[in-house]
């Protein structure tokens, strides 16, 4: 459900107008319910018990956010060194933490096996070698489980699935018996499990069926072999409503991970990032201009694809409310709502049935809590915006917008490179 609502003709969340806050932090910035964001996780609790939550914290990796969900009792799943430092300095112990990723660096799983870190998960045969080797040379055991691609289409957009056999993902489940004889053979590992994860933004419990019922004939094949197996990773991939989806129902999901790995007496661990934190965030922007032109009306807004990049990258929907509530009766008319980068494809929306907007009016793109400031960028020299949570009828600035100086310091210029104007 959607924290966010209008209060006295204004949008806010809980008690907090959202106007308040952008008049305050300036705009673009990202605003996040802490209510919200407990309220999915309770739900995931409540459903999954007695299941390990290990976030997907490359949803939002904010480490507000990361201590508000480690608060909660949250483990975290890091897909990089760091997202693990990140983690770790939000306070998740590393006994709740899974690495998961298809290009772990040797640097990365040192670090990962020093911090002493729940499970590193495995997606091919040079990977396990890899990591029997940097195990075996810093003499610690390194917990494992093998990630299978099941040969599954998730039903969902084509960028976001992973479970299928063309995806770069897991190893082939065929192949996956033997890769993990051969890693419990290895010195320094310890193969304890299996994962898989197939896709994200699922609204369909039938791929997660498929995908589980093949972990399940895996761990009986394993087991008739002599293997331990004592932890199944379920991935993520919960899909949430961003325009008239039907949100993937838990209870129904708790079902279908029981029917199909309920038997084996295995520890569950999921992966969700999306249905934690998307719905809880929304992005708030000014129209800058309105331009109409013969063919369109554009709304040109200080947000752009650098901000949030869903729309551009995969025509992703997001709601755009207006922070002022519509009169009533006020007439809709079609607009594109783009941004000032210049880029074409700069466009939030196209031809969106939108009510009256003027320059200085305020929008809230909606369920932009997860894949949002985690994938912005400084593109068109533009600085990462801030970050606000609300908790009850308090907000913070849980990330600074940064100065111009600030990222004028990184770089350097080097001497051979005279000063112009100064001859050289
Ligand atoms: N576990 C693994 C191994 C994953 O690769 C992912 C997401 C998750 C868990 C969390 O999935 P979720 O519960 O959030 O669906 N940027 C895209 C989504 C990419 C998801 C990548 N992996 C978007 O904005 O839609």
């Amino acid at each position: 459900m959607r924290p966010f609502g209008y209060i006295d003709g204004g949008l806010a969340a809980g008690p907090v107008r959202l106007a308040a806050i952008a008049a305050e932090v300036g705009t673009p910035a990202y605003v996040y319910s802490a209510d919200a964001i407990e309220a999915a996780y309770r739900e995931f609790e409540a459903a999954l018990a007695p299941a390990r939550i290990c976030y997907a914290m490359k949803a939002n990796g904010n480490l507000a956010v990361l201590r508000l969900l480690a608060g909660l009792g949250a483990g975290a799943d890091v897909v990089s060194e760091g997202e693990l430092r990140r983690a770790l300095a939000a306070g998740i112990a590393p006994e709740k933490i899974v690495f998961s990723g298809v290009g772990k660096t040797d640097a990365e799983i040192e670090t990962a096996l020093r911090s002493g870190i729940l499970q590193i998960n495995v997606e091919s045969a040079s990977e396990v070698r890899s990591l029997s080797r940097i195990a075996a040379g810093l003499d610690r055991t390194a917990s494992a489980a093998l990630r299978i691609n099941p040969d599954v289409d998730a039903g969902t957009l084509d960028q976001i699935s992973t479970g299928r056999k063309t995806d770069k993902f897991g190893v082939a489940w065929d192949e996956a018996p033997a890769l993990f004889r051969e890693a419990a053979a290895l010195p320094g590992l310890s193969m304890e499990g299996i994962a898989v994860h197939i896709g994200s933004q699922l609204g369909d419990l039938e791929p997660y069926r498929r995908a589980f019922r093949r972990v399940a004939g895996l761990v009986r094949t394993l087991r008739a072999g002599g293997a331990h197996i004592r932890r199944l990773d379920l991935g993520g991939g919960f899909g949430i409503r961003y325009r008239d989806e039907t949100p993937l129902p838990l209870e129904g999901y708790a079902r279908v991970v029981e029917e199909e790995v309920g038997g084996l007496g295995c520890e569950i661990v999921v992966e969700p990032g999306r249905r934690l934190v998307g719905p809880a965030g929304v992005l708030l922007a000014r129209v800058v201009a309105v331009k109409e032109t013969p063919e369109r009306r554009f709304v040109i807004v200080d947000a752009g694809m650098n901000d949030l990049v869903r729309p551009m990258m995969y025509g992703a929907w997001h709601d755009i409310l207006p922070l002022e509530a519509p009169a009533a009766g006020a007439e809709t008319r079609p607009a594109d709502v783009v941004g000032p980068v210049c880029e074409t494809t700069d466009r939030f929306a196209e031809q969106r049935p939108l009510p009256p907007l003027v320059a200085g009016d305020l929008v809230a793109f909606c369920e932009a809590g997860a894949y949002g400031a985690a994938m912005a960028s400084t593109y068109n020299g533009r600085p990462l915006v801030p970050e606000v949570l609300v908790r009850g009828s308090r907000f913070d600035v849980v990330r600074a917008r940064p100065g111009f100086e600030e990222s004028l310091a990184l770089e350097r210029v080097p001497d051979w490179l005279a000063r112009p104007g100064c001859g050289g």
